[in-house]
């Protein structure tokens, strides 16, 4: 696989990256996943938005721009022969290599700037059959909307999901159905499309807002609004969505049969409307 690291594009096993790397050090980075159809980064310049606005919350000074990132991602995709089908790419900034100290580094210190991208193929069968998820408490901090790779809190819930055999763990936080650990979460409630309002306690999913113009196209009725824990027995669908995830619907939650137990109407709908803007091939 050959990998961009700080400007040069490299066989995966020549990258190398310093053990003192604040990434590694203190998880003190930003990073996005993008998917690519035939070759497409798919939303391309709303994912370098949301890395741009990460790297300005954490002060991390970087000479890229959404035409060198689009550049690094068409090279990889060529590189390593992902120009059909679909593929995801990750691209991780970190401010840098510096002795430790918790302060930022002078700024003449570089971030480094690392990115992959590997073959994915949607698990077409389970997007139609739904998955199991579990909820688990929200233990993050109260910047959701900065994608940092700190990821502790996200790992642990998913690899609880798994262990009660899950696929994914819907955060809960003060009594809120926030978002799932690696995804945007929405609910349908007496007909009216349901998903946590954009503030510093979710991520601001690309997706999340593609499902939320899609949902409009349709005319199906949808609020910014949190799902309670006391709703949960009122939930007619509940699904989540995310760059891998594309729109997923759950079929019990807890042990406990969402809806009719089956991926609802207004998930295929939407499903169908992502895959359809993604040229994403669903037969
Ligand atoms: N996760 N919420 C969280 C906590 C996420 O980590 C993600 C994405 C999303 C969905 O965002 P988007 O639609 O922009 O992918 C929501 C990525 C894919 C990951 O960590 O692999």
């Amino acid at each position: 696989m050959i990998v961009y690291l700080n400007g040069e594009f490299l066989p995966s096993g020549e990258a190398r990256i310093s053990p003192d790397d604040r990434g590694f050090v203190f998880g003190d980075g930003v990073y996005e996943v993008t998917r690519a159809v035939r070759g497409q980064p798919f939303a391309a310049e709303a994912h370098w938005k949301r890395l741009e606005t990460g790297l300005r919350e954490l002060g991390i000074r970087t000479s890229l721009d959404s035409g060198r990132i689009l550049e690094i991602y068409l090279r990889l995709l060529s590189e390593n022969a992902l120009e059909d089908g679909e593929a995801t790419i990750y691209l991780q900034v970190t401010r840098g290599r510096a002795p430790r100290a918790h302060a930022f580094p002078p700024a003449t210190i570089q971030p480094t700037v690392y990115a992959f991208a590997s073959r994915f193929s949607p698990p077409i069968e389970q997007r139609r059959a739904g998955v199991n998820a579990i909820t688990y408490p929200d233990i993050r901090w109260s910047r959701c909307d900065i994608k940092t790779v700190n990821l502790l809190p996200n790992v642990l819930a998913k690899q609880k999901a798994v262990e009660m055999g899950g696929w994914e763990a819907v955060l809960v936080r003060d009594g809120v159905l926030i978002e799932g650990s690696s995804s945007n979460l929405f609910g349908v409630i007496d007909g009216e499309l349901r998903t946590y309002p954009r503030t510093n306690y979710i991520l601001p999913g690309i997706t999340r807002q593609v499902v939320l113009e899609l949902a409009a196209e349709l005319g199906i009725p949808a609020r910014e609004a949190p799902i309670f824990v006391g709703e949960m027995g009122r939930l007619e669908e509940l699904f989540l969505t995310g760059t891998a995830t594309d729109v997923q619907g759950i079929v019990t939650l807890d042990g406990y049969r969402v809806g009719d137990g089956v991926v609802g109407p207004i998930t295929k709908a939407l499903w169908e409307g992502l895959m359809g803007r993604l040229g994403s091939s669903i037969s």
